[in-house]
């Protein structure tokens, strides 16, 4: 998907890894688009299995995240006009754009002096699965994780409570930054309205009370099938986890 989307490389923070996902990554990272990083925190210090620091204490926060996201800009200043601060299981989507290149080339302009575009975070409750099981390919079906072409039905974030942003920056404009905030930058930040751009975040759901009628049906991700599944097909089975008897 961040291919698609115009992304050119990904940074990832590797602590540890399944046999699975180190054989897809490993064979991202002999293309070139993925870029290891090794990550043994856990060899050196006691980290944080988890981001509340009252539930998982430990010597450093959540695997030390924040020094893992300052990392990535300062290696990324030289190279990279754009980073998206995310996480694995996030896609930063355009709405109105095919891409995200398309995307900033929109914005920036709109917004020239401005380095940190925070982007909001939209959750896909993982337990609803779109009825017509168009997407419930066969093919996929010894593959471990979630299939998010399944999930199409959206919790209206709760704008009263905390927002979790996920950031945009120029990291040439950035001192120091957080998570779901910025610490230290040069220039504006702008919030981007989600009907712009908005996180795609399947997992549980943060607002469990809400039934299927209270939630949106959104359908982006499935602009993106015909050039997504096939490529998804070609990665599982250059890792052997499409097996030939499985394929259509
Ligand atoms: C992004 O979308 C634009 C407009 O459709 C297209 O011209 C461009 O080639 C796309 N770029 C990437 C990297 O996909
Ligand atoms: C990730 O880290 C583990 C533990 O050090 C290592 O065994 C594995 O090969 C690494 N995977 C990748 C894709 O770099």
């Amino acid at each position: 998907m961040y291919r698609l989307l115009g992304v050119g490389r990904v940074v990832i923070y590797n602590t540890s890894c399944g046999p699975e996902l180190n054989r897809l990554l490993h064979s991202y990272s002999q293309e070139g688009f993925v870029e290891m990083v090794p990550w043994p925190i856990d060899k050196h210090l006691k980290p944080a299995w988890g981001w509340n620091i009252l539930e998982y204490p430990g010597d450093v926060h959540y695997f030390g995240q924040v020094t893992t996201l300052n990392e990535c800009m300062y290696r990324s200043m030289r190279r990279s006009r754009y980073v998206l601060l995310n996480d694995i299981d996030k896609i930063i989507m355009p709405y109105q754009h095919d891409n995200l290149t398309s995307l900033m080339d929109t914005l920036q302009p709109q917004h020239p002096n401005t380095g940190v575009f925070f982007i909001e975070n939209h959750i896909f409750p993982k337990k609803h699965f779109e009825p017509s099981q168009r997407f419930h390919l066969p093919q996929w079906s010894g593959v471990p994780g979630i299939n998010i072409l399944e999930h199409v039905y959206r919790e209206e974030p709760d704008r009263t409570a905390y927002q979790p942003y996920k950031l945009i920056v120029q990291p040439r404009m950035v001192e120091e930054t957080s998570i779901h905030e910025m610490r230290k930058n040069f220039g504006e930040r702008f919030k981007v309205p989600p009907e712009v751009c908005r996180i795609i975040h399947v997992r549980v759901p943060l607002q469990g009370s809400l039934t299927l009628e209270q939630l949106k049906v959104d359908k982006r991700l499935w602009d993106f099938h015909e050039r997504m599944i096939p490529n998804v097909d070609n990665v599982l089975r250059k890792v052997g986890l499409l097996s030939s008897d499985q394929q259509k």
